[in-house]
Formats: C-alpha cells, structure tokens, sequence
C-alpha cells in the first residue's frame, strides 16, 4: 500500500483517526485529528503530539505487544471539555512493511452526560424517598418503646406518618407522571377541547385550596370561547400546579389572578394562540433561580417547599407538557413583586366576548 493509499483511507475514517509507526512516527492523519490535536503531526514523533500519559502508555503497549486496546483522549477547546474514547488497533504497514497502530477517537461527551443525569436522578430520587421513609422507621419504633401506652402521643406520631406517606406516595405519583409526559412529549394531542370551561372547572376545583389560604382566586378573561387540540388531563396537571403554586408560595399575596387572552397571530408562537398567566402577588422568587425552575427537584425555597409538602417535580412536568403542545412557559418575578408564569399554546380557533 502506498502512502497515497493509507492517506485516502485515513480520509475515510469518520473519526479522528492517526496512524503510528514502529518507529514511534505519525505516517498519516486525517482532517478531523488535524483540528482536533495538531495540522502538522505527520512525520512527527506521537509522544509530543499526545501528550497524555495514559493514552501514551496504551500506544506503546500496542506497538509492543499487537494487542488491541482502548484508551481516552481528553481535549480542552474553548473550555468545554471533551472526552474521546481512543481504540488502538494494529493494521499492516505494508509501506514499509513492518506494522503501524491505528488510532480512532470517538467522541463519548453526550454518553458520560447521560451517564451523569442518570446517576444525578437516581440520587434525588433515593434523597427525596429516603427522608419520608426515616421519619416514619423512627416513628414505629417510639411507637413500639417509649410512646408504647401513651394514647396522645401515639395519635400525633400516627398523624405524622401518615402526613409522611402521603407526602412518599405523591413522590411515587409525581415520578411516574413524569416518565409519562416525557415519554410522549413527541406524539401530538388529538382531542378537541373548549379552554375557557375547562379552566373554569380546574378553577372550581382549586376553590376550597384557596378558601383555607384565604386567598381570592379571579378570573380575568376576555375570551367567551377557545378552541385547541390538547390533551385536557395533562392541561388540568398544568394548571392546577401553577395556580397550586402561586397558592402555596405566594398566598400572602391575598389575590391570584388567572388571566386570558387570545390573538390571531401570537408574536412568539407566529400563529393563533392562547396566553394563560397564573399571576399572583407573593413574595416572588429570586431571579437567579429562574433559569433553572423546571428542573427535576430544583426548588427556589428549598425549605420552605418541602415545609409545604412539594416535592420540586410539579414545573417539570408542566414544562414537558407544555412542549408536548408545541407551547411556551414563561416565568417572570422580581423577589417582593409576585411571579408571573405565562403558558402559550397555539390554538385552533377563539371566540372573543
Ligand atoms: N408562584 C411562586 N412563587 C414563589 N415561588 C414559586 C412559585 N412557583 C414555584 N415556586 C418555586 O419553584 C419551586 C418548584 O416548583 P414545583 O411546582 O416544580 O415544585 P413543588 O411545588 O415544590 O412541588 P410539587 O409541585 O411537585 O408538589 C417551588 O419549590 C418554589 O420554591
Ligand atoms: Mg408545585
């Protein structure tokens, strides 16, 4: 095989790939390891091109032994690390006929972030699920020793681990909703649903929540009729948790106001679309948390949540939602000022009062 022959395979290659001598040279590379490591290695030794003492190591057992190996490369451009997993192979190097290892860089970044947000789950979830179970364990425990014929004690603890099981069993909930809507967020609604009636139930429904804060909850809406292909359960998930939330965190705000409007062509959603704002008055949330509210288990007032029985998952499954019909979900606060989150969501056809 000529140069010009390993040349035009290397090209081939779809990964960064470099070819090595016995003599520790770099006979070829293709344009993809050129801009990943150096545009001038060839004829160059590959120690002082690869510089990372694990990968050299590899390199050179394989040149010794003519086993295949796996190594990592890891690259630095612009201050995004990036992981490449590097397999070393022989080939034959009948230009001078002797042998040559080849070296082929794929990149593993995504994987090991995927990787990453996995374990990162896994952990929230065994920390969400964990503090319930140990509150209850050490509640049977007394229960069966010290409070054993204590009738008062034994009704507090009782109501307390009841308090903590439900709070496991909305967890529970919460996760497998979540798994759901993620699941398909890419298959479209296809039921036909009138918006204004069916806030108006989730509104009834959400009454008594807000009569126990004391909190008025109003309707401003200048719309008699929408009409949209949604899913009417899931729109139900999300609005309850919005207006839940705005109850829940900004009930000292006395008021929560749900306000409607629809427009021929909404400027973000470039078509017909409704704008539902859940608008309360409340203590507002820092807007140094705001970028990362959707998050699974993110919350602003991690204290005060939990205090409240959240377990951080409701916004990430109105954010899911919310893409599913191809919607928007915008959260404005100032802290003192209340929050504002805005849901878009193109519709089919309104009727305006
Ligand atoms: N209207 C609001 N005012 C102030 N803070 C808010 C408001 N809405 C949400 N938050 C903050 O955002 C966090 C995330 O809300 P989210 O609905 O995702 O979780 P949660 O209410 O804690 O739990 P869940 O909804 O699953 O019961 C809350 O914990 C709270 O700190
Ligand atoms: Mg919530």
């Amino acid at each position: 095989m000529s140069t010009q022959d390993l040349d035009n395979i290397m090209a081939a290659v779809p990964l960064p790939a470099i070819a090595i001598d016995q003599w520790d040279v770099i006979i070829a590379a293709n344009a993809d390891a050129a801009t990943l490591i150096n545009p001038n290695m060839v004829g160059r030794n590959y120690v002082t091109m690869l510089r990372q003492p694990a990968l050299l190591d590899t390199i050179e057992a394989t040149l010794q032994d003519g086993k295949s190996r796996r190594s990592r490369y890891f690259s630095n451009d612009g201050g995004q690390g990036t992981t490449f997993d590097v397999s070393c192979r022989v080939m034959p190097n009948s230009t001078k006929g002797s042998e040559a290892v080849l070296l082929c860089f794929s990149d593993i970044s995504l994987l090991q972030q995927a990787g990453q947000m996995r374990r990162d789950f896994v952990a929230n979830v065994s920390h969400e699920l964990r503090t319930p179970l140990t509150a209850l364990i050490g509640f049977i425990e007394t229960l069966r020793g010290p409070a054993r014929n204590d009738p008062k004690a034994t009704d507090k603890f009782l109501n307390i681990m009841q308090g903590e099981g439900e709070r496991m069993n909305r967890l529970v909930g919460d996760l497998l909703s979540l798994s759901r809507v993620e699941g398909d967020e890419r298959v479209r609604p296809t039921t036909q649903i009138e918006l204004i009636e069916h806030l108006d139930s989730i509104m009834r429904t959400m009454g008594p929540l807000a009569q126990d804060a004391q909190v008025a909850l109003e309707l401003d809406c200048d719309v008699a009729k929408v009409e949209m292909t949604a899913d009417a359960d899931q729109l139900t998930q999300v609005f309850t948790n919005l207006i839940e939330n705005a109850i829940k965190y900004g009930g000292s705000g006395k008021r929560v106001v749900l306000r409607v409007r629809a427009s021929e062509r909404d400027a973000v959603l470039r078509t017909k679309g409704v704008c539902v704002q859940v608008i309360d008055y409340g203590p507002g949330i820092d807007p140094v948390h705001l970028p990362r509210l959707t998050e699974r288990f993110y919350r602003a007032d991690d204290h005060r949540s939990r205090a409240l029985g959240g377990t951080g998952l409701g916004l990430a499954i109105v954010k899911h939602i919310i893409n599913r019909h191809r919607g928007r979900l915008r959260v404005e606060s100032e802290l003192g000022q209340g929050a504002t989150f805005t849901v878009l969501m193109p519709i089919d056809s309104f009727l305006a009062v």
